[in-house]
Formats: structure tokens, C-alpha cells, sequence
């Protein structure tokens, strides 16, 4: 039996009415916020990621599925919609034709990761990218949506860590001063952390090895080193979410798994969830369009796990109409069986939802089964029905059934109001 690649999932029937939810939830709540849908291709080159998302990163250095294909083209399924949706914005100059560019996106990605409760390899995200603003209202906006997206859903306890990692300027004295003080323990470092010394000391923040993160604990913070308009601008961003009651903390080494922000950054968990308790990450990237070669052009967004948000989320089934069948169609005999489909074709036409036997059950096999699945009306036709241009109509609630003519049919469907 060839069973599902490990840390991959099905998702089952039973299940499927949760994603609807949350995705129904989301067009909703994203219109309110006047914000437009974008998809990508499931596929990019490389080189979009690893100029993107930075060659020192997890992610690029050791998580993607990456191929070369037949015409010898470097391809990789995307681990991310950030670098997509910038290559997008760019490809399709999107920025001329307004001046700010609010999207949203839903999607699946791959990220070869260790599977484990809230993380897997392949998984869905939401997320939102806005173009055109460097001012802190945009991060703000961003930031709201995605607590707010979380609250309207019902999910308590969360928590949002809030931090500026500045602009280039306050990043390159940061980096010195964070190589100054790494230096006398650089042998205590793992492989990784050392490498990344060199090339890009502020990845080692984002390190998940304990002893790592223990030396880092005296390490010097990168709040002290922004500049006057880094400052004003976190300032702004902090005075904007209290004007919304948004609370949130600030972690000073937050920098986040990927290398393109610039100033804000943040990410907002629930102890809903266990280890793998960030709900959304995202921040401000005042550089990747440029970087992926387009226009200067501020930017800021997040995405969300999808898993994890389902994992948070205590979803009761009856608070979702279930979609049970209306109206099942029974035909009695040989003769009468190819007129019930044509009947419900019909039906279906004037907007019931109606389903027919496969198996060419006995009446009373039938009966039982529109029960079990909640259906409203069996419609049953015999051969004397057949005959006479009659159906019988029975309610499955009150046992009730009703001789109707085929021609009122319609009429005497739309009267039991199910
Ligand atoms: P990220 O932090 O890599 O950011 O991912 C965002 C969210 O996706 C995480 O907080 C988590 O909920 C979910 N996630 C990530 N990896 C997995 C996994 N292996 N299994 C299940 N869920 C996962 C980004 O992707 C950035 N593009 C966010 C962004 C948008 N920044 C600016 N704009």
C-alpha cells in the first residue's frame, strides 16, 4: 500500500468544513478591510527564494524542495508567499496603477521541516501584503488584521511580541556589536551559528539551540542601536496599536526566520497551541521589492499558519450548517431508475440539493439511509407513479407523505421551506 508522504496530510471529509469556515471567514473579513485576492504559481525559481528569503536562512539552507527540471531550469516549490507575491507586484507593475496595493493571499507551501503538532511539511497559510506605504498606519493596519482576524474567530490567550529591527544603518552597527560580543564564545557555537558569524550574525538570534540562546542572553539589543527615525517610527507603530487596544510586549531579539525585514517585525502565538505556538509572523520589508528588482517601493505583511489556527480553534460543529442532502430521489424499478436522475437534474436546476441511489438499494435500505444523513424530503416513484406523472413526497422529520403531482411538484417543495 503506498501510503501519504510523512508530514503530509489528508484532509478528510469530516474536516473539510472547518477549512470552509475559516476560508469563507477570511474573503469576508478581508473585504471589510477592502483588501484583494492574489495567487501565484505553486512553483518559482530558486533564485527567487534564495535571493528572497537569504541564502544563511532555514528555510533556504536546508528546507526546500528544490529540483531541476527536464529543461535543466533550478525550480522550488514555494516555502513562502512573501517573495511570490513581491516577484508578482513587480512582474505585473502593480505599483503603477495605484498608489498603495493591499493583497491577501491563502495557499499551500512546503517546507521540508521536522514534522511534529503544528508543524508539517506541507501547510496552508493566509497572509496579507500591502505596497506603497513606509508609514507606521500600514503596519498597524497589518498588525489588526491579523489579531482582529484571530479574535473575530474566537481564539483567546494570545499573546503578540512586537520589535524594530531597524534600518540598514542601525542593523550594520548592530552587527558589528553583536560580533564583538559573540567573538569569546565563538567555539562554544554550533557549525551553523559559526558560519553564520561571518556572513550574517543576526540569524544566529534566531538560533533553537538552548546553550545558544542562554549565551545570547547577555548579548547587546538592537533597540539601542536604531536611529532617530527607527525610533519615531516604532513609537508610532506601539501609540497606533494602543489607540486600537491591541497590547502587545516587546522582545528585543526577535528577528525572525527570514532575512528581508527591516524595521517592525512580530509574530503573535497562543498558548492554545503547544511548542509550535506562533500563529502568524510577519513584518516590515522596506527592501525586497528592490532587492528582487523592482521599483523601491515600502512593503509590510504577515501570514498565518492555517494548521495551527485550526488547532487553536475549539470549532463545534453544530455552530456549522452542516451541507445535508435535501432531497433524495427513490425509484422502485428498473424502469422508473433513469427517470430519477433526470428529476433531479431538475431539481437541482431550480436550486434544491437533491442525490440519487447508486446501488439499486431496496426501499426501506434507502429510507434508512436518508435518515442517517439528515435528509429532508425522499422523493419515491414506483411504476404506477411513473404512470400517472405523480410522485410521493415523504418528510423525513414527520413520517408524513404526500401524493403530488409532478407538474406541482416544485411548488409543493418550496412550500415545506426545509
Ligand atoms: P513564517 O514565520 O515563516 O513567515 O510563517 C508564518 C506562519 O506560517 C507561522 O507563524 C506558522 O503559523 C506557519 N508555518 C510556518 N511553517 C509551518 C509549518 N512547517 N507547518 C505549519 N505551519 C507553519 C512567513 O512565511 C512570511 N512570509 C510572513 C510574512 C508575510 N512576512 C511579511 N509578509
Amino acid at each position: 500500500m503506498i501510503r501519504s508522504v510523512k508530514g503530509t496530510h489528508d484532509i478528510l471529509p469530516d474536516q473539510t468544513w472547518r477549512w470552509r469556515k475559516i476560508e469563507s471567514s477570511l474573503h469576508g473579513f478581508m473585504q471589510k478591510y477592502g483588501y484583494q485576492e492574489i495567487r501565484t504559481p505553486a512553483f518559482e525559481k530558486t533564485e527567487l527564494f534564495s535571493r528572497g528569503i537569504g541564502e544563511e536562512t532555514d528555510i533556504v539552507s536546508k528546507e526546500m524542495y528544490s529540483w531541476t527540471d527536464q529543461g535543466g531550469e533550478k525550480l522550488t516549490l514555494k516555502p513562502e508567499l512573501t517573495a511570490p507575491v513581491v516577484r508578482s507586484f513587480i512582474q505585473h507593475n502593480l505599483g503603477s496603477q495605484s498608489s498603495t496595493n493591499r493583497l491577501y493571499y491563502m495557499d499551500t507551501l512546503f517546507r521540508r521541516e521536522r514534522p511534529q503538532k503544528g508543524r508539517t511539511r506541507q501547510f496552508h497559510q493566509f497572509g496579507v501584503e500591502v505596497f506603497g506605504s513606509e508609514h507606521p498606519e500600514a503596519d498597524a493596519e497589518v498588525i489588526a488584521i491579523s489579531y482582529n482576524f484571530f479574535k473575530t474567530l474566537g481564539i483567546d490567550n494570545l499573546t503578540l511580541t512586537l520589535n524594530s529591527i531597524g534600518s540598514d544603518d542601525c542593523r550594520n552597527n548592530y552587527r558589528n556589536e553583536l560580533r564583538n560580543y559573540l567573538k569569546p564564545f565563538l567555539s562554544d557555537l554550533t557549525e551553523t551559528s559559526q558560519n553564520r558569524f561571518q556572513n550574517n550574525p543576526l540569524r544566529i538570534l534566531d538560533t533553537k539551540i538552548e546553550h545558544e540562546k542562554e549565551i545570547l542572553k547577555n548579548a547587546p539589543e538592537i533597540g539601542n542601536f536604531l536611529t532617530v527615525d527607527d525610533k519615531s517610527h516604532f513609537e508610532e507603530v506601539k501609540s497606533l496599536l494602543n489607540g486600537l487596544s491591541i497590547p502587545f510586549s516587546i522582545q528585543s531579539q526577535m528577528v525572525r526566520g527570514l532575512d528581508y525585514y527591516t524595521r517592525t517585525t512580530y509574530e503573535i502565538s497562543s498558548t492554545a497551541l503547544g511548542a509550535q505556538d506562533a500563529l502568524c509572523g510577519g513584518g516590515r520589508y522596506d527592501k525586497l521589492v528592490e532587492t528582487l528588482g523592482g521599483k523601491p517601493t515600502p512593503a509590510v505583511g504577515f501570514a498565518a499558519g492555517i494548521e495551527r489556527l485550526l488547532l487553536a480553534l475549539e470549532l463545534k460543529p453544530t455552530e456549522f450548517n452542516f451541507e445535508s442532502i435535501q432531497i433524495y430521489i427513490i425509484g422502485l424499478t428498473e424502469k422508473v431508475r433513469s427517470n430519477c436522475q433526470v428529476i433531479a437534474q431538475d431539481l437541482r436546476n431550480q436550486g434544491f440539493s437533491v442525490s440519487t441511489d447508486l446501488l439499486r438499494r431496496s426501499l426501506k435500505s434507502l429510507l434508512r439511509e436518508a435518515n442517517r444523513n439528515s435528509v429532508k424530503v425522499a422523493i419515491i416513484i414506483g411504476d404506477d407513479e411513473l404512470a400517472n406523472d405523480i410522485v410521493q413526497v415523504k418528510d423525513m422529520e414527520t413520517g408524513e407523505q404526500t401524493t403530488v403531482s409532478k407538474n406541482k411538484l416544485t411548488e409543493h417543495l418550496t412550500d415545506l421551506d426545509f
